[in-house]
């Protein structure tokens, strides 16, 4: 039987506002996608990941959802959605949609409803809605995590709890209604056809029954504290709803996957989300927010490893995503650790070398057993943009962190496609994509980078395709040589050697046949600093 196809995929996430705009208004949509799926095929992916779709007043860019059950009339309609789902299978690629259980729209019916209702209602029990304290204020002390207090309080005086936006009411994961509402959302995107679901905050949705006080006062959803009790993160409860859910993936097949967004303290909890009759995989974060560093990037690849193989599940690697810095930034930086864009401190940024990092990252993940995540846009290139005016500025972490963390729209600027100036074949000729592009971008187009030989995207496609042909990549055993202080280098079987420099000195490459490609060029056997070459090497194992 062949292995799951899952288990080693290589997953293209598709931040649906900022990928293609068919129609001009500015957004990115499904018309966008549609018209670039030979792109996605050509740059060699086997799955994409579509960023939440649904209707959404867009307080958080579609992760505030009104209806589960169709598509936001700016991203197109569920005819188109269905259309799209077919296109992906025809093209022999695989479909993942975005699931925000944690919390709804406040536009949501049935918070809607919770507020006509009032105070103590059975509909307000879908929330979390609770009185004040009695000295006035929220009925706890917890934040949100874009800044500010996690409660708001409605017109009769009781408060509602958000971890995210004011607009982000959570909902209450003891109450039945909300567990079978789910269920249901599950199954009407299974019958469309969706190879799986991508789960929002997976290890947000119970809550401490008396939310009690958190002793810290404050709590980065990214960095959470390393215990078992906390009163909202990662809570043991969370499992029986993914055990649920994994009885109604199976009774679609093998093929229908989870991936769990799960922010917790260390690989071992991340097990947890993975064991057999739970979520298939999570995104493994603790990769990406690891420091350009030999021994702290091996000591991350051998306990994800570790804590993933006790249960049986694949490792999945992810650089970059729609909520943090993109790698291309974090590697340019003196300080390269770090994930949450949100709190970090920012110092001066060396885009070239950052970039070379990058190129170097990608062979080392790729190389890896299990599957990868590539977030749009990194295979251009594409940097951080940190200087966005503050009107453009559209994450809520801006306003509710009183303008003192810009948020994640750096990351989410819409992809340079083609042509010379902005839209940059985003959209129409006269589309004002609604974040705007740098102009520095021209040099970093997809038309122009697919006849540059040494691109960033040359280098995705050819690492893609040896990905996909080489016996030895994907699924399957590994180990690693012993090598210089600062030098990874890592044994696929059969006959494959990933070498990643990340000293800042020159290497000697280990003997071998046949370089089968490198991050950059290469001149007698040497690597140079913030580079890597897989290499074809004699023998087994
Ligand atoms: C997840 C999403 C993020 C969103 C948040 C609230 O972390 O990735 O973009 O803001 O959940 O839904």
């Amino acid at each position: 039987m062949t292995a799951p196809w899952w288990r080693d995929a290589v997953i293209y996430q598709i931040y649906i506002r900022s990928f293609g705009d068919g129609n001009g208004d500015g957004l990115g949509d499904i018309a966008g996608i549609r018209s670039r799926l030979t792109y996605l095929r050509d740059l060699g992916v086997d799955a994409i990941w579509v960023t939440p779709w649904y209707p959404s007043p867009m307080a958080d860019g579609g992760y505030d959802v009104s209806d589960y059950r169709d598509i936001d009339y700016r991203f197109g309609t569920l005819a188109e959605a269905e259309e799209l789902i077919a296109e992906v299978h025809a093209q022999d690629m695989r479909i993942i949609v975005d699931l925000v259980p944690n919390h709804t729209s406040d536009q949501h019916p049935w918070f809607q409803q919770a507020l006509a209702a009032g105070p103590d209602s059975p509909e307000r029990a879908r929330y979390l809605f609770r009185h004040g304290a009695s000295s006035g204020g929220p009925p706890n002390n917890w934040r949100s995590v874009f800044g500010g207090p996690a409660w708001t309080r409605v017109a009769d005086g009781q408060w509602y709890l958000h971890l995210f936006d004011a607009h982000q009411p959570d909902l209450d994961w003891e109450h039945p209604d909300v567990r079978a509402e789910f269920e249901s959302i599950l199954r009407f995107w299974l019958d469309r056809g969706v190879d799986g679901f991508r789960i929002d905050v997976a290890h947000g949705l119970v809550k401490h029954p008396d939310l009690p006080d958190i002793e810290t006062d404050h709590e980065d959803m990214m960095e959470p504290p390393d215990r078992t009790d906390h009163p909202h993160w990662d809570r043991q409860e969370v499992h029986e709803i993914y055990r649920g859910w994994r009885k109604i993936a199976d009774s679609y097949g093998p093929d229908r996957v989870f991936v769990a967004e799960a922010w917790v303290a260390k690989p071992e909890r991340l097990a947890c989300y993975v064991r057999p009759d739970e979520l298939h995989t999570a995104f493994n974060f603790d990769f990406l927010r690891c420091s350009w560093h030999a021994d702290a990037l091996r000591a991350v690849v051998d306990c994800t490893t570790e804590a993933l193989d006790a249960v049986g599940a694949p490792p999945t690697w992810v650089l970059s995503n729609h909520d943090i810095t993109r790698h291309v930034t974090r590697y340019g930086r003196a300080s390269t650790r770090g994930g949450g864009s949100q709190h970090e401190p920012h110092g001066p940024v060396d885009v070239g070398l950052g970039r070379r990092r990058a190129r170097a990252a990608l062979l080392l993940m790729l190389a890896l057993p299990g599957s990868a995540y590539l977030y749009q846009g990194e295979e251009l290139g594409l940097e951080e943009v940190e200087d966005l005016p503050p009107e453009v500025l559209q994450d809520p972490t801006w306003e509710r962190s009183g303008h003192t963390a810009r948020g994640r729209d750096g990351c989410r600027v819409p992809l340079p496609w083609s042509g010379f100036r902005p839209p940059f074949g985003f959209g129409p000729v006269d589309t004002r994509p609604w974040l705007p592009q740098p102009q520095r971008w021209v040099s970093l187009t997809a038309e122009l980078q697919k006849r540059e030989p040494d691109s960033m995207l040359d280098l995705y496609h050819r690492a893609l395709r040896l990905r996909r042909d080489h016996p030895a990549l994907g699924e399957g055993s590994w180990s690693w040589l012993p090598s210089a202080p600062g030098v990874l280098l890592l044994r696929r079987s059969p006959g494959l050697v990933c070498i990643v420099n990340v000293s800042n000195a020159p290497t000697t490459l280990p003997r071998h046949e046949r370089l089968l490609l490198s991050s950059e060029p290469l001149q007698d056997s040497v690597l140079p600093a913030d580079s890597a070459a897989w290499l074809e090497v004699p023998g087994v194992g």
